[in-house]
């Protein structure tokens, strides 16, 4: 009877070079399998928090120190026609940027003009008496309500010329 039992067939064993190839073959898959995840994963990440990327700015000629004076302001346009109004608030020799305000001249509240009072120190718009102190901050009115301030953009002085800029987003708002 044990003459006729099924005799068991030995499993046919690896060759060290087949060993080396299925190792081979599974690292790469592995390694293929978290690239490939890896990569979708940073894509996800990339689209859920955008990288900080940094808006160009332009430098907008507003004039020179001599045609701009303590008190005086003047109105000019960024890129996409938004009006800013550039005041000069103090005269800051070692610093003259320092001594001018540049801000949007529309009022946060309905969007009427906003202009710079000299006499009172203060950004003021005739819509509904909406005031604004030297630095855009909403001190009055329906924008200090809100608590709506004027939105500011940076100033820089070419000391060697006495250029006055104001920095404005590159973007012109035309795609
Ligand atoms: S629009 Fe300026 S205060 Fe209302």
């Amino acid at each position: 009877m044990s003459d006729h039992m099924p005799q068991a067939c030995p499993l046919p064993r690896e060759t060290p070079a087949e060993a080396r190839r299925g190792f081979l073959s599974n690292f790469l898959m592995i390694l293929g399998l978290v690239a490939g995840y890896g990569l979708g994963l940073f894509h996800f990440l990339r689209y859920l928090v955008p990288l900080h990327r940094k808006t160009p700015r332009r430098e907008l000629f507003a004039g020179t120190l001599a045609e701009l004076p303590v008190g005086s302001s003047r109105t000019l346009k960024d890129l996409r026609g938004e009006g800013i109004t550039l005041a000069r608030v103090a005269d800051v020799p070692d610093d003259p940027a320092r001594g001018f305000r540049a801000l949007s001249s529309v009022c946060p509240h309905l969007g009427c003009k906003v202009h710079w009072e000299s006499a009172n120190n203060r950004f003021f718009c005739p819509c509904h008496n909406g005031v604004f102190d030297k630095d855009g901050i909403a001190v009055s009115g329906p924008p200090a309500h809100e608590k709506k301030n004027l939105s500011t953009f940076e100033v820089k002085v070419n000391k060697d010329n006495g250029w006055v800029y104001v920095l404005v987003s590159g973007e012109s708002g035309h795609a």
